[in-house]
């Protein structure tokens, strides 16, 4: 399979979205990554459902949407009638992680989870199976911009192995501090999406910096 790019909107100019969306629409990436913070679960705010509705008003490729967000069963239905494709929920932010992911999946979309750099890879044993996708968190979650935890690596590794042992299909998302010079080794490993914030949208040339990461890594 190809590895994809998942540029993270939330290292776009606000001030200029439908410009940033269209630029991701006409370039080689393969998903919009989108960031929703409750300034609870994380200690930053984003923005909420009346951008994501801008966003995919205008978004031609599939949107995956990265719930930081305390007991995020509330909003589930909310976020598929936005148009999100993929709603990946924390790891640590739902005491019911089956049901959630049923859930999403009921309401229509693919089910991701996230983890934390100080979640084990081991917490996902008894649910692997359920899920479309894993987000190994590379930084803390709460901003763009911060620099890449080495540790991931070992954490991508151990989740590919659970994956192959379980007979899964999950895919394995890396969201944070990603750049040309990690790439690689993260696809070495076992990733198949990269989400890219600041490495993109900080640019001179996003879309050809979208173009040389899709490059780098297939
Ligand atoms: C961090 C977010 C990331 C962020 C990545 O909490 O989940 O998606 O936008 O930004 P960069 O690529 O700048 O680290
Ligand atoms: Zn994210």
């Amino acid at each position: 399979m190809k590895k994809l790019v998942a540029p993270s909107v939330l290292a776009a100019d606000f001030a200029n979205l439908q410009r940033d969306i269209e630029m991701v629409n006409n370039s080689d990436a393969d998903w919009f990554h989108i960031d929703i913070m409750d300034g609870v679960f994380v200690p930053n705010i984003s923005f909420g459902m009346p951008v994501l509705k801008a966003i995919s008003t205008h978004a031609k490729k599939t949107i995956d949407v990265h719930l930081m967000i305390v007991d995020p069963d509330r909003y589930i239905q909310t976020f598929a009638d936005l148009g999100a494709d993929i709603l990946t929920v924390h790891y640590e932010a739902c005491t019911h992680l089956h049901r959630t992911i049923q859930a999403i999946k009921a309401a229509g979309m693919k089910a991701g989870v996230a983890l934390n750099p100080h979640t084990p890879i081991a917490v996902l044993e008894d649910i692997i199976k359920d899920l479309d996708l894993v987000c190994i968190m590379s930084v803390n979650p709460g901003f763009g911009g911060q620099s890449f935890i080495e540790n991931t690596y070992k954490k991508v590794q151990q989740l590919k192995n659970l994956i192959e042992f379980s007979g899964a299909s999950t895919l394995i998302e890396i969201d944070g501090g990603v750049t040309d010079q990690n790439a690689n080794k993260l696809i070495e490993v076992g990733a198949d999406v990269l989400v890219a914030g600041s490495f993109v949208f900080k640019s001179e040339n996003p879309a050809s910096t979208i173009e040389n990461l899709k490059a780098i890594i297939n």
